[in-house]
């Protein structure tokens, strides 16, 4: 057989794997921007499909899908349109006023004057043209913004507490630590073929709203005592991660100096591009995998970092996770500095308008430095605000219908992408969080606990709903003749002390009756609770089926959780 056709009949048998790992090693993306400015030249017909499918994820874009969702293409995978989306990569969430302005600007002049705000402190931007795409990617540099290793198989955006260097209880900032490993990994080619992504957290703060649980890599603070001085470093825990097949991360026993953070973070991210059984098949290529695919246990781990680091870690001290801490961040909080505050708006399931953007970006700076933070609850936030400004600034805030001051479920809810855009998912979610938020406002007004409802159109779980108090996860179910958007529920996912994966407890229902069966559940958690108990320890008194008949309002059978057949798709990477 010819050379040529000897490739070709090879390729013709390719995993899905073999073919991304065989693309990933012939390009690093990030080196060939000017493929992307000859695309922009000629138009959406001439995009590549290795750059369409794979290679556009290192700069953060991804083909937009058709509104249609999965069930519109094939495969699993629904229909790309000529349109595109970009991530903006945010460490630590940290953002400035200019920054928020240039990308209120580029939305209104080319992505219809929305975008979102994500689980990761991410901004996102749809409906781009191929045409626009180097132009955004200029006016984003100008101001310092990169979308660079928003996506791919890369290190993700490097996730901190949105209080870093304010908050009154935080035991250090950590922010410049995120900052700069966002800096040591992203964009650095050393790093751009890692096996799949790549999720690292690091947080000052004993309140963990950063989700070390759920990240590759989780740093929380620690403290001891050591050498008759009062020392804070850092907890480590690894291989966390959500997806159609969640874990929670485990603890290694190990206390890291602040100045070991770094080289820690580094030869983690190795000892992750170097193992080559989590090159084999794309849904079990994160490092979560080497604990619940390949027998390793949290020593094993340690004993292989400490052997890439050429030191020995520090035994672990008493680590303190958070008990049942609600943050989101919103509302007037005064700070450690003494006169200052922060404010925090609710960002229904994100979705902000870039008139919303300007006017927050503008009232950062007429009533503060400047200084906004975006948060994994999709939320944003202004700080550094002086005692005098903090109610003019609310008030205007709510006047651009950026609420300071929110119900229990307009503040809760998280919903992912969803059918609009994205091509994997099975229902759509923005629009019906909105209106279960509003539906819900109305029917359980009286309802007075903090709540976690995250909306995820898919298995793939980008709206974290493993980790909500109510997790909906999209499914369609015959409804008559049509096929029509439904959820399962989730029910008491929680971090912290208390963490836990939510329980599939068996109830499936149309989207259209989401809002009667938790109107049903939270009345009943109201009438029937115990003194002080919250909702996580209400949902862990309760069996599965006790949870699911008061989802029913009737004692109903349990229905399976129905994964697609196969595994999960995603083209040819996410
Ligand atoms: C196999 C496919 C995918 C899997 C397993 C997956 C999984 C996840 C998970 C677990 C998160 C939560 C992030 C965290 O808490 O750290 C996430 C975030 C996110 N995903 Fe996906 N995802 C997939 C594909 C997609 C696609 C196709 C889209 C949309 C087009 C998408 C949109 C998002 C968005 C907007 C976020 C917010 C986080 C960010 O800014 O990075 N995902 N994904
Ligand atoms: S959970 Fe599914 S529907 Fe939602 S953004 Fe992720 S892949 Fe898309």
């Amino acid at each position: 057989m010819a050379a040529a056709d000897l490739e070709t009949s090879q390729r013709a048998r390719e995993t899905k794997a073999q073919k991304v790992e065989r693309l990933k090693r012939s390009k690093n993306p990030w080196e060939h921007f000017d493929e992307v400015r000859e695309f922009a030249r000629q138009g959406r017909a001439a995009v590549l499909p290795e750059w369409a499918n794979l290679y556009f994820k290192w700069w953060g874009i991804y083909t937009q899908g058709d509104g249609a969702g999965a069930i519109g293409g094939s495969g699993g995978e629904g229909k790309a349109t000529q349109y595109f989306m970009i991530r903006i990569a945010r460490p630590n969430g940290i953002l400035h006023a200019h920054q928020l302005r240039a990308i209120a600007q580029i939305s209104e002049r080319y992505a219809r004057s929305i975008a979102d705000l994500t689980v990761r402190q991410n901004i996102q931007l749809h409906w781009l043209t191929i045409e626009a795409i180097p132009e955004i990617m200029e006016a984003l540099g100008a101001v310092g913004l990169s979308p660079k290793g928003a996506c791919g198989d890369v290190t993700r955006n490097i996730t901190g507490c949105p209080l870093a260097g304010i908050a009154a209880e935080q035991l250090c900032d950590a922010s410049s630590l995120a900052v700069e490993a966002a800096r040591m990994l992203s964009a650095n080619d050393d790093f751009y073929n890692l096996p799949r992504k790549f999720k690292i957290s690091i947080t000052g703060c004993p309140a963990w709203c950063s989700y070390p649980e759920i990240n590759d890599i989780g740093f929380t603070p620690a403290v001891r005592e050591h050498n008759g001085k009062h020392e804070v470093g850092f907890s480590v825990r690894v291989g966390g991660g959500l997806s159609a097949d969640p874990h929670l991360a485990v603890r290694l026993d190990a206390f890291v100096r602040r100045e070991q953070v770094l080289p820690v973070v580094r030869a983690i991210a190795e000892l992750f591009r170097d193992r080559v059984e989590l090159r084999e098949n794309r849904d079990r290529a994160r490092l979560k995998h080497l604990f619940t695919q390949h027998g390793w246990t949290p020593e094993r781990f340690l004993s292989e970092l400490n052997g890439r680091l050429g030191f020995r870690l520090d035994p672990a001290v008493r680590d303190s996770p958070p008990s049942d801490a609600y943050r989101d961040h919103v509302g007037i909080h005064a700070q450690k500095q003494p006169g200052l505050y922060y404010v925090g708006a609710a960002v229904l399931r994100g979705r902000i308008t870039a008139a919303q953007m300007r006017a927050a970006a503008t009232l950062a700076e007429k009533y503060a430095g400047g200084e906004l933070r975006t948060t994994n609850m999709q939320n944003l936030l202004i700080v550094n605000v002086p005692r005098e400004n903090v109610e003019a600034l609310a008030c205007e805030l709510a006047t651009a219908g950026l609420r300071v001051d929110a119900s229990a479920f307009w503040r809760g809810a998280v919903a992912c992408t969803g059918t609009e855009f994205c091509k994997l998912a099975i229902t759509e979610t923005k629009s019906f969080a909105r209106w279960l938020v509003e539906e819900l406002e109305e029917r359980v007004p009286e309802f007075d606990q903090p709540l976690k409802l995250n909306v995820t159109g898919c298995p793939n779980a980008c709206g974290q709903h493993w980790i909500a108090d109510i997790g909906l996860e999209g499914k369609k179910i015959k409804h008559g003749d049509a096929l029509v958007d439904a959820y399962y529920f989730c029910l008491g996912g929680a971090v912290g002390e208390h963490a836990r994966i939510s329980r599939q407890v068996g109830y499936r229902c149309t989207a259209g009756d989401v809002p009667e069966a938790i109107e049903r559940l939270l009345k009943t958690y109201l009438a029937t609770r115990d003194t002080n108990e919250n909702l996580r320890a209400y949902f862990a008194r309760h069996s599965d089926d006790e949870l699911r008949s008061q989802l029913a309002g009737a004692i109903v059978a349990p229905v399976a959780r129905d994964l697609p057949v196969g595994p999960v798709p995603h083209g040819v990477g996410d």
